[in-house]
C-alpha cells in the first residue's frame, strides 16, 4: 500500500507538466497543412514487445479476448521470416506477474499463426502481483540486446514497448522512475485491461507516449492500438518531429516532417543549399501555422545565440519571394507575417 501511494504521488506531481514541456501548446486544425503520417500497417517496420500481465488480475477472459483480437488485427501486418527484410515486423512476448517470462524472443514468431499460437497458449498465473513489470521491460532489452548482437544486416526498425495491463499491484515505484532511460525516447503504448482501477490508469497515462495510452473498455482499442503503431513506425530519429494536437481526432498525432537546425558559416545559397548535401534534406518550408509554431518552439532557445536564421523563404532570380519546396522547386509565398525577425538570404 506504501508504494501505491509514493507511486500516485509521483505520478500526480510531474505528469501534466512532462507531458506539455514535450509538445508545448500546439494545436492542429482541419486547415492545417502538414504531412500525415502513412496509417498502412502492412508498411510498418518495427520491433514490438508485447508485454503482458497474466496476474489473476487480468484474468482467463480478458487474455484469450487479447489474443484473439490481435492474432486478427495483425493479419495485416507483415511479420518477419528474416531479421534482415525490410519492413517487416518483428514481435516478442514476455508475460509477468510477480515475475516475467520470455515466451518468444524477436526471432521465434514467423508468421501469423506462430503469432496466434503463441498468444491463446498464454495462461494465467497463481499470483494476483504485477511486481514483475519492471523485469518484463528488461526483459525487453535483453531480448532486444540479444537480437543486435546476434543479427549481422543493418536493421532500421523502431522499437515499440506495450504493456497490457490490468493492475500495478506491488509495482515498486522505482520502474517509473527507470522507465524513460530504458525506453529512450522511443514508443510506449499502454493498453488497459482494467480501466477502473485509477492507480493502473494513471500510471499508464503516464508511462505511455502522447495518446499512445488505451483502454480495453474502449470498442476500437485494437484499431488504435494499429494506429499507435503506424505512429510510432513514423520517425524522424535524430531529427526534430512535427507533433500537434489534432483537435478533431483529440489526440497528438505526429506528422512525417522532421526538422533540423544546422549551424554553418559562410554564404547561403538557396539554389545550392547546404541541405542537398544532408542527404535528402532541404532548407525549412513553414507554409502553414503549425510548422511556423513548430519551428518557433524548436528555435525559441537559440534565437538571443544565433544572430541570421536562414530557411527556405528567399528571393528567386525574377526577385520574387518564394519558398523551397522539397524536391527544391519553388513555392509562392501564400502565408504573411512569418518569422518578421529573422533575416532572410
Ligand atoms: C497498404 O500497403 C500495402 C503494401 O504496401 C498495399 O498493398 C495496400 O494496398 C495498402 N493499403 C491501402 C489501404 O493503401
Ligand atoms: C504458484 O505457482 C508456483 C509454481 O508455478 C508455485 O511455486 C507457487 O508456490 C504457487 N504460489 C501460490 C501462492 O500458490
Ligand atoms: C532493470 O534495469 C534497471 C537498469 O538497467 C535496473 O536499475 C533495475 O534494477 C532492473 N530491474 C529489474 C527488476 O531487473
Ligand atoms: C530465440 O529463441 C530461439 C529458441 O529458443 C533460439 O534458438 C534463438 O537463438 C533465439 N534468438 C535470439 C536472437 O536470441
Ligand atoms: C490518456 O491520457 C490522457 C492524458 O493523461 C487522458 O486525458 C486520457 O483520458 C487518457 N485516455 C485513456 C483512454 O485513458
Ligand atoms: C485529425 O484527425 C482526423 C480524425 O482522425 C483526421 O481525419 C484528420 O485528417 C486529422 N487532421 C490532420 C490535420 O491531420
Amino acid at each position: 500500500m506504501l508504494l501505491l501511494t509514493l507511486l500516485g504521488f509521483v505520478v500526480l506531481t510531474s505528469g501534466n507538466v512532462l507531458r506539455n514541456h514535450k509538445f508545448g501548446d500546439i494545436l492542429i486544425g482541419s486547415n492545417d497543412f502538414a504531412t500525415p503520417c502513412s496509417t498502412n500497417i502492412s508498411n510498418t517496420w518495427v520491433n514490438i514487445f508485447l508485454m503482458i500481465d497474466v496476474s489473476t488480475s487480468m484474468g482467463t477472459a480478458n487474455l484469450r479476448q487479447l489474443a484473439l483480437s490481435l492474432s486478427s488485427e495483425f493479419t495485416q501486418l507483415s511479420i518477419a521470416t528474416n531479421s534482415c527484410q525490410p519492413h517487416t515486423n518483428q514481435i516478442a512476448v514476455i508475460t509477468y506477474s510477480d515475475t516475467a517470462n520470455i515466451v518468444a524472443n524477436l526471432t521465434q514468431i514467423q508468421s501469423h499463426q506462430d503469432l496466434a499460437n503463441t498468444l491463446l497458449s498464454l495462461k494465467i498465473s497463481n499470483s494476483s502481483s504485477a511486481f514483475g513489470i519492471a523485469k518484463a521491460l528488461n526483459l525487453s532489452v535483453e531480448v532486444w540486446n540479444d537480437f543486435d548482437f546476434n543479427d549481422f544486416c543493418p536493421t532500421d526498425r523502431v522499437n515499440v514497448f506495450v504493456f497490457v495491463g490490468a493492475s500495478v499491484n506491488n509495482v515498486d515505484v522505482t520502474f517509473v522512475e527507470n522507465l524513460p532511460f530504458i525506453v529512450n525516447h522511443q514508443s510506449v503504448i499502454t493498453i488497459n485491461a482494467n480501466p477502473k482501477d485509477a492507480v493502473l490508469t494513471q500510471v499508464f497515462n503516464y508511462i505511455s507516449s502522447p495518446s499512445f495510452n488505451l483502454s480495453m473498455a474502449d470498442k476500437n482499442v485494437y484499431k488504435d492500438f494499429t494506429w499507435a503503431l503506424t505512429q510510432a513506425n513514423c520517425d524522424c530519429s535524430s531529427f526534430e518531429q512535427l507533433t500537434a494536437f489534432n483537435t478533431t481526432a483529440n489526440k497528438w498525432q505526429k506528422y512525417a516532417d522532421c526538422f533540423q537546425l544546422y549551424s554553418f558559416t559562410g554564404y547561403h545559397d538557396p539554389a545550392n543549399s547546404i541541405c542537398f548535401e544532408m542527404g535528402r534534406s532541404t532548407d525549412a518550408t513553414i507554409t502553414s501555422t503549425v510548422k511556423e509554431n513548430f519551428v518557433r518552439q524548436m528555435v525559441k532557445d537559440w534565437s538571443n545565440e544565433i544572430p541570421i536564421w536562414f530557411i527556405g523563404l528567399h528571393r528567386n532570380a525574377q526577385k520574387k519571394w518564394v519558398w523551397t519546396d522539397y524536391d527544391g522547386s519553388e513555392v509562392p509565398v501564400g502565408f504573411s507575417s512569418l518569422f518578421s525577425q529573422f533575416q532572410f538570404s
